[in-house]
């Protein structure tokens, strides 16, 4: 592990009781640790406690988990397809933070039946679009997702898939290298000005 690795965070998108999404979030966990070159942070959202009303002020679970995103230096989003779409669980937990996603990469796993979860990738990266985020244009997917699986959590084939992988983490730590080093110039700027110039 490098002395300052690349912070990502790997957010599990649904929520769902019974859930398929925890085997492919497990499988692609196991992916991104093998690399040693990112730190991560699995924010799975069953756990978190986010309030289903948007909250005129944040409560401590709220707080935490902004503090999380903030801390990133990148995200992956685990994402199926409801009614081609994502779950409304992760649409909260987007709308929730603002700031905190700014100017940093996003990368997207997905799964679903016919549609592999692609029809909710292309929704949200016009969503994070609006967040100032980039989005990688490789995502991994995986379609009719419960029959790729063993029992065991394990892929199949999972050739074509761990290089999926592979290349989508290539390109978030490209960029979430990038981003990070433009940020910190952009703070060393910011630190010599005399008045905010960022609203
Ligand atoms: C409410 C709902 C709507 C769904 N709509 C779609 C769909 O539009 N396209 C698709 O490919 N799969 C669809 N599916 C299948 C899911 O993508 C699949 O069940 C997946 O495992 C759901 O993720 P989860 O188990 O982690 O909640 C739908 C499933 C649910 C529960």
């Amino acid at each position: 592990m490098p002395e300052d690795p690349l912070r990502v965070a790997i957010i599990v998108g649904s929520t769902r009781e019974g859930r398929f999404g925890d085997t492919v979030a497990r499988w692609f966990t196991t992916q991104a640790r093998q690399r040693g070159d990112m730190a991560l942070d699995v924010i799975d959202l069953v756990d978190l406690d986010l309030p289903m009303v948007y909250p005129a002020t944040a409560g401590p679970a709220v707080e935490a988990y902004i503090e999380r995103i903030g801390r990133a230096d990148a995200f992956v989003v685990v994402t199926p397809e409801y009614n081609h779409g994502y779950p409304a669980s992760l649409k909260q937990a987007i709308d929730l933070p603002r700031a905190e996603w700014r100017e940093k990469p996003v990368a997207f796993v997905s799964y679903g039946g016919t549609g592999g979860g692609l029809r909710a990738v292309e929704q949200l990266r016009q969503v994070f679009a609006e967040l100032h985020t980039v989005t990688m244009r490789d995502a991994v997917s995986f379609h009719m997702a419960w029959g790729l699986f063993d029992s065991a959590g394990q892929p199949h084939e999972p050739a074509g898939c761990n290089a999926g992988a592979k290349t989508m983490l290539d390109q978030l730590a490209w960029w979430a290298t990038a981003l990070r080093t433009a940020r910190a110039a952009d703070e060393a700027r910011l630190e010599g000005t005399t008045a905010p110039c960022h609203a």
